[in-house]
Parts: C-alpha cells; sequence; structure tokens
C-alpha cells in the first residue's frame, strides 16, 4: 500500500490533458439541458455505454460530438474548474491544458468566448487551488494548413493567454510535414512548441516533429521504441515524452496495461512522464493513470520519482516557479 500512497501524495506535474477531454458525461447532460443542445444519447449511462474505443478514431468521433454542448464562456469556465478541482485532490501542482479551438470555431463558437472562458478558470485555479495552470492552443491536423493559420490569426488578440501550440487529432494520414509553415510561424512568434506523435503514428512522425516542426516535447511518443536511432536522440536531448497510459489502453495501441513500455522508455533514459489525456473517457485522472500502470507493469518508487522529477522538468513553468519548488 506505500507505493500507492507515494504516487497519489507526490506533487506532479500534468503536461497531456486535453480540456474538452475532462467533460464528464453528467457535464455534457447538465450543459445540454442549460444550452437546449440535442445529444444522441437518452442519458448519462447510455453515452457512457458508448465509450467502447478500438483505436484513435473511434474516441476522437465521440470526443467531438461531446464538445457540441459548449457555447457560453461560462461553459468553457464550469468544465477547467471541474477538471482543476480533480487535478488539486490528486496533487498536481502544474498543468498545461491543450484546447481545441476549432471544434469550436467550426460551430460559431467565438475565439474569445473560448479563450476568455478557459483562461479565467486557470486564473482561479492558480489564487483558490494552488495549481499553476496555464493554456496549449492544438491545430487539428485533420483539418487543412489553411485553417490552422486562420485559427492561429483569430488567437493572435490574446497571445499573451497561451503559451504554446500543439498538434492533435487523428495522426496516420496527417503526418507532422503538413504543419511545417504554421509551426515556424508559431516559433517566430515565440511560443513554445509541442506536438502528438508517435501515438498510432510511426517513428518517422516523432522525427519529423522533432526536425521539421521544431518541438520542444513529443505527446505520447510510445511508438518511439521501434527505431533504436530515435530512442538514442530523445534520451541525449532529453525530449519529453508526455505518455498516457489508460489512453494507451482504451484506444488499444497497447492490448493490455501491463505490456505498457512506460517502463521500457524510463530504463533507456528518456524524460518520460505521466498524464491523463482525456480523463472524461478513458477512466482515470492522472493519479489513476500512476496507480494503475504501476500495478500493472511493476515499477517501482524509484520510477515514480523519477517520473514526477521529469514532469517538473519538462514544464513550461517559468525559472522563478521551478526554484519556488527546490
Ligand atoms: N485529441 C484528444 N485526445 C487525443 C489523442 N489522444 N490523440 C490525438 N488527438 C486527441
Ligand atoms: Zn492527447
Amino acid at each position: 500500500q506505500r507505493l500507492p500512497e507515494l504516487l497519489r501524495q507526490m506533487p506532479k506535474a500534468e503536461l497531456h490533458i486535453h480540456i474538452e477531454g475532462s467533460l464528464e458525461p453528467e457535464l455534457i447532460f447538465a450543459l445540454a439541458q442549460r444550452n437546449g443542445v440535442a445529444l444522441p444519447y437518452a442519458d448519462v449511462e447510455s453515452l457512457r455505454r458508448a465509450y467502447a474505443f478500438t483505436n484513435l478514431q473511434s474516441f476522437l468521433d465521440i470526443y467531438y460530438a461531446g464538445a457540441s454542448v459548449l457555447l457560453h464562456e461560462q461553459d468553457f469556465y464550469d468544465m477547467a474548474w471541474a477538471y482543476f478541482e480533480r487535478a488539486a485532490a490528486d496533487n498536481v501542482v502544474h498543468a498545461e491544458l491543450f484546447f481545441d479551438p476549432q471544434t469550436h470555431t467550426e460551430r460559431g463558437v467565438t475565439m474569445a468566448t473560448v479563450v476568455h472562458g478557459l483562461h479565467r478558470a486557470c486564473v482561479d485555479a492558480g489564487q483558490k487551488l494552488g495549481v499553476n495552470a496555464s493554456l496549449i492552443l492544438c491545430f487539428l491536423r485533420h483539418l487543412s494548413e489553411e485553417s490552422a493559420f486562420e485559427t492561429l490569426e483569430q488567437a493572435l488578440p490574446f497571445r499573451d493567454k497561451f503559451i504554446s501550440v500543439g498538434l492533435d487529432s487523428s495522426e496516420l494520414g496527417h503526418p507532422p510535414e503538413k504543419f511545417a509553415r504554421v509551426f515556424a510561424r508559431c516559433k517566430e512568434l515565440g511560443l513554445h512548441l509541442v506536438a502528438h506523435a508517435g501515438e498510432e503514428g510511426p517513428p518517422a512522425y516523432i522525427w519529423s516533429a522533432l526536425d521539421v516542426l521544431k518541438v520542444e516535447r513529443i505527446d505520447h511518443g510510445v511508438q518511439a521504441v521501434h527505431d533504436a536511432a530515435l530512442m538514442q536522440r530523445l534520451a541525449q536531448d532529453r525530449i519529453a515524452l508526455t505518455v498516457c497510459p489508460l489512453s494507451n489502453q482504451k484506444l488499444c495501441v497497447f492490448p493490455d496495461l501491463a505490456d505498457h513500455n512506460l517502463g521500457k522508455l524510463l530504463e533507456a533514459g528518456l524524460a518520460a512522464t505521466v498524464n491523463s489525456d482525456d480523463p472524461a473517457y478513458f477512466g482515470g485522472y492522472i493519479n489513476d493513470n500512476f496507480t494503475q500502470v504501476f500495478a500493472a507493469t511493476g515499477l517501482t518508487a524509484r520510477h515514480a520519482y523519477q517520473l514526477a522529477f521529469n514532469s517538473f522538468e519538462a514544464s513550461f513553468a517559468g525559472n522563478a516557479d521551478k526554484r519556488a519548488w527546490e
């Protein structure tokens, strides 16, 4: 019992959480009612029964449908606030939240509505819960380069309210190169850069996220184990991988949690971290990810300390924050 307690109690940073993926079925139904949005599910139970995924795309279809209940600034605030309460309970002291503006702007919700609601929750998380929080704007890779540029343009009036851009959604068939010019522009703007790569996609996508997009972290990255030269590169440059064990299990990246390669990544000297991805859909928040992957794969307290350390080292928290944590 001591190891699960250590995992739960240790301070940690969460670096891979899609805030739209924290929408619990109960909140989806409450917001649908509040906003007069019709859902293709009769009740919370039948929605939850639909959470049986076979791959990334089968999840994304339901995830985008769930986000359709978000219309007003307060909706975005309420969603993020519910996550922060869970995060604080899991001893998360620093969180970097992905959000997918195109999911909302394509439905006529303005960028201002999305960013203001999420940002206000981030401010309150710091003041009321002691969770230091910031935002990462993600481009949807199944949409065009043009749509990504348009999204960046819409976001620039709020440049001070996000620290980084990311790249998510359907990976296969949408290699990082598609967004080379968008990421180059974001780099010029002084934004941090991250991208999902090697979740379902090949090691080649991780190479191009690094060498073409110039990202500082790789989200997921678990397919790197199939390329020894890539493993060396990631270890040498201490490129963090934001790994999400329960997500990988639920999306059938690994048939069983016991097959997860987190231990292999750590033993190879990679800066892996543990995160929740879309906790409302994958059966647990960050502490569930820690306790379940440790129990299934036999990781030890030494790995726990390393993972907590990696999460702070890989975070985009300022140096003042990092000194305060020492
Ligand atoms: N959007 C939300 N969760 C995602 C994931 N695990 N991979 C890619 N895009 C996502
Ligand atoms: Zn993700």
